[in-house]
């Protein structure tokens, strides 16, 4: 036999029994919803309840990265934002917090999970607003004043232009510049401030931003999505040990927030589906995890996306881990199509508006999954974008029983913030993604509780102790 056609053979032999042992190897849960009863749930003593915003979503008026981005086009002349939206005033949670801190109350959950806005902080390199200095330190005040215990993220996808113009978080040597500004905010609230999340879904802002363009930069540039995501890990652990040797650093509690999102195969016995959904698995999921396991950061993709880094700091750099999770996707793999990929979607699975199912599974996987690091977890983002308000009830209800799965069967699961507070400016969507508790009325700002959140605030009534 020639050595070609041995090749050819065991190439063969591999595409077919790979998939099987991969099939058995990564499961795709599926639970039979019909003998559950979402209502047998069980939470610990002091478990968090609580809802989310991020700044650039809700505040209005901002002048940083995305607002920039959200006056462009991309190459084909189509608005980076849909229909050319714009955030403009957003929520005008900054003029009416007080309002907003006041429906937080009416949900009965105990914390408010919020971002500061970089780019208000300090608006021009090095110098800083003290309005704004002020502006978050009566929501802080007026958070506690309600018993609200404020959670606060440092970066949530958005940042200062002069930042962007240095090029962001794709230079290592610009990662001084976010320390100094976490220093800064850390100085000013940790008095009053005792959770404190570094960065945003890393493996999203990144991805997003240097790999499909959805994001600023816009970038398409597989090398430096990987160079971007390594340097915001960084710049999680230089964060994490700069806070915690500071005042008050020794009694907060800091951690990095991530959201999984599981890649699947469409067809289970394709190893072309298999090679490709694993290898966005490794990049977007596992390689993060791994970097807080081991201290390396190791990615392998020849000839897209290669990289190696290692940072002892790692391992011991989080106080909690920060899951978001909305659901998975089914990928089938093409070398014509965009990406290379088409997203599928099983015909008996319920759609939200965003382009994924509802998969409540998924959160108890991510769970598991998340646990091998061994620090508490706080669901930090769940939530459904649902205009019509249809699909609303059952997802809080499955997705919360998931959870509360997982911790019976052990998982350290602390806390859980719904996404989020009112409905808000979903980045590349702009305002067509619904998520809120609380519907908003962009013309006159009037909100008002969906009936689907009510299942929420019940949720939390009965589970709050
Ligand atoms: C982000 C939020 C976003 C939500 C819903 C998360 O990726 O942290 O800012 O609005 O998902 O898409």
């Amino acid at each position: 036999m020639s050595i070609i056609l041995v090749i050819i053979l065991a190439f063969l032999a591999l595409s077919l029994i790979l998939p099987i042992i991969f099939h058995f190897r990564y499961p795709e849960l599926r639970w039979n919803w019909n003998s559950i009863d979402t209502d047998t749930i069980n939470f610990p003593d002091g478990f968090i309840w609580g809802t989310a915003t991020a700044a650039h979503q809700v505040e209005g008026n901002c002048n940083n990265n995305w607002s920039e981005f959200e006056k462009k086009t991309q190459k084909d002349g189509e608005p980076n934002i849909k229909d050319g939206q714009v955030s403009g005033n957003a929520c005008e949670h900054w003029q009416r917090y007080i309002e907003d801190i006041e429906l937080i109350k009416r949900i009965g959950v105990s914390h408010y999970r919020f971002s500061i806005e970089w780019s208000k902080i300090e608006p021009t390199i090095g110098h800083y607003d003290i309005d704004a200095i002020d502006h978050y330190s009566n929501v802080i005040n007026h958070l506690l004043q309600n018993s609200i215990t404020p959670v606060v993220t440092l970066h949530h996808f958005s940042h200062p232009i002069w930042f962007e113009e240095k090029g962001g978080f794709s230079k290592s040597e610009n990662i001084d510049y976010f320390l100094r500004f976490s220093k800064k905010v850390f100085s000013l609230y940790s008095d009053r401030v005792k959770n404190w999340c570094t960065i945003n879904e890393p493996g999203v802002f990144s991805v997003q931003g240097y790999f499909t363009g959805m994001f600023p930069p816009g970038y398409k540039k597989p090398q430096l999505t990987v160079e971007v995501l390594k340097n915001l890990l960084e710049a999680h652990v230089q964060v994490y040990h700069t806070l915690k040797n500071q005042k008050n650093g020794e009694e907060s509690k800091i951690g990095i927030v991530k959201n999984i999102n599981q890649f699947e195969p469409w067809r289970r016995s394709s190893i072309r589906d298999w090679l490709f959904s694993l290898s966005l698995n490794h990049v977007f999921n596992s390689s993060t995890l791994n970097f807080f396991k081991t201290g390396k950061f190791k990615i392998r993709l020849p000839g897209l996306m290669w990289k190696t880094y290692y940072n002892e700091r790692a391992k011991d750099s989080l106080d909690f881990f920060g899951l978001n999770y909305y659901s998975h996707n089914h990928l089938k793999f093409s070398l014509f199509k965009k990406d290379f990929s088409v997203l599928k979607f099983h015909k008996k699975d319920v759609m939200t508006d965003m382009p994924y199912t509802i998969y409540a599974e998924g959160i108890y996987r991510a769970i598991k999954f998340v646990s091998s690091l061994n620090v508490p977890i706080i669901i930090t983002e769940n939530g459904v974008a649902d205009a019509s308000d249809k699909i609303r009830e059952t997802y809080i209800k499955k997705y919360i029983y998931a959870v509360s799965k997982a911790i019976s069967e052990g998982a350290n699961v602390v806390g859980y913030y719904y996404w989020s507070l009112m409905d808000n400016f979903e980045w590349a969507f702009g305002y067509d993604m619904k998520f809120g508790l609380y519907e908003v009325d962009f013309n006159n700002q009037e909100r008002k509780l969906r009936d689907g959140s009510k299942a929420f605030v019940e949720i939390v009534k009965k589970n709050e102790k």
